[in-house]
């Protein structure tokens, strides 16, 4: 049995937790700082919260990081201390510096500290990285992606506060610059605009942003990534991949074929098991690291160069100058 102590109770932490209840390896407590989401989630999950963090990191094995990002870099590194293994929520840490603390923390501790860069689980996706990996495009030269939806709140509405959530740039456009990263290599610059960094008049007050950023890689190839927040129609992602032998692309509108409609909106009706979703196998991969069955198959390294190339995106917007890595 592995304990696992989920730390946050919001939006991903009952995502996490529905996941790790599909575990039969797996035992759960929780923490959870605000009272009345603490007693929510204990009765639909059915599960007994700590005190506190220090209870929680008493009793796990490992926590699961589901805090608002500001609160991602101390907290892991009270885990770390006390010998415990981190699965964070992305993005890893607010900027590069927290991220490189976390991993080096983590390496002398000899935890894993795995980012929760769920994309990379994503069935098409995953299938996207494999197809390009295996040549179905022949040598890949551009890729373009977009990521979005309408502008999330979150508890005590962190992720308008740029300080906390890093804007659209790096809690979105993150996941992005990862499976790019992975599928198509290093970046070598990043050249950005967006909305409410290049031009903070236009939302003044409001939530909301959208950024383009165009990255370069070191193998030539350019990739030119879309995150907005400013979305009214619902979450979507698109990809495309274009090389000298062909192109893949991806639109997630098209491929969910089962949908109900109401006067409180449209909803997906997911014809997958819990054992297709990324975010169980995101667990498992997770769980099987720490048991020592397998490499960790995203690393904090991994985590850490998605914030770098996010953090010179949003540097980008605000010189207005490509940033090189
Ligand atoms: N992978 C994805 O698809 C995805 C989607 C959304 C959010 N996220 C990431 O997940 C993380 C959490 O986002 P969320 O949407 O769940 O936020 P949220 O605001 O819904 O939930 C955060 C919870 O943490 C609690 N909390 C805050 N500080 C705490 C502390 N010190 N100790 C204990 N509890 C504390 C809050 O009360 C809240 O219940 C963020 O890093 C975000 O970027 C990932």
């Amino acid at each position: 049995m592995l304990r696992i102590g989920v730390v946050g109770a919001g939006g991903m932490g009952n995502v996490h937790t529905r996941h790790w209840k599909n575990m039969p390896d797996v035992e759960l407590q929780f923490f959870e700082l605000d009272p009345e989401r603490r007693d929510t989630f204990a009765k639909s999950h059915g599960l007994k919260p700590a005190a506190s963090y220090e209870e929680l990191l008493n009793w796990a094995d490992a926590v699961d990081i589901c805090l608002p990002t500001d609160a991602h870099h101390a907290t892991a590194l009270q885990a770390i201390a006390a010998g415990r293994h981190v699965l964070c929520e992305k993005p890893m840490a607010i900027d590069v510096a927290q991220c490189d603390q976390m991993m080096t923390a983590a390496d002398k501790a000899g935890v894993t500290l795995m980012p929760a860069q769920v994309v990379r689980y994503f069935a098409d996706f995953k299938h996207a990285h494999e197809l390009v990996a295996n040549g179905a495009v022949g040598n890949p030269v551009t890729a373009r992606t977009r990521r979005g939806g309408k502008a999330p709140v979150g508890s005590a509405g962190w992720f308008q506060d740029a300080s906390r959530s890093g804007g659209v740039l790096l809690d979105l456009a993150v996941h992005d610059f990862d499976w790019l990263r992975w599928t198509l290599g290093e970046v070598k610059s990043v050249s950005a605009r967006s909305v409410r960094l290049t031009n903070p008049q236009a939302l003044a007050g409001k939530p909301g942003d959208y950024a383009l950023t165009t990255l370069q890689f070191d193998s030539g190839a350019i990739a030119h990534v879309e995150a907005t927040w400013l979305d009214p129609s619902g979450f979507r992602t698109t990809l495309e991949v274009c090389g000298d032998e062909g192109m893949i692309e991806f639109d997630s509108r098209k491929t969910a074929t089962l949908r109900r409609h109401n006067e409180e909106g449209s909803q997906v009706e997911s014809p997958l098991l819990p054992s297709d979703d990324p975010y169980y196998n995101q667990g498992r991969a997770f769980v099987e690291t720490v048991t020592g069955k397998r490499p960790a198959p995203v690393t904090a390294l991994d985590g850490l160069r998605a914030v770098q190339i996010a953090r010179a995106a949003i540097e980008s917007c605000q010189t207005r100058q490509t940033v090189r890595l």
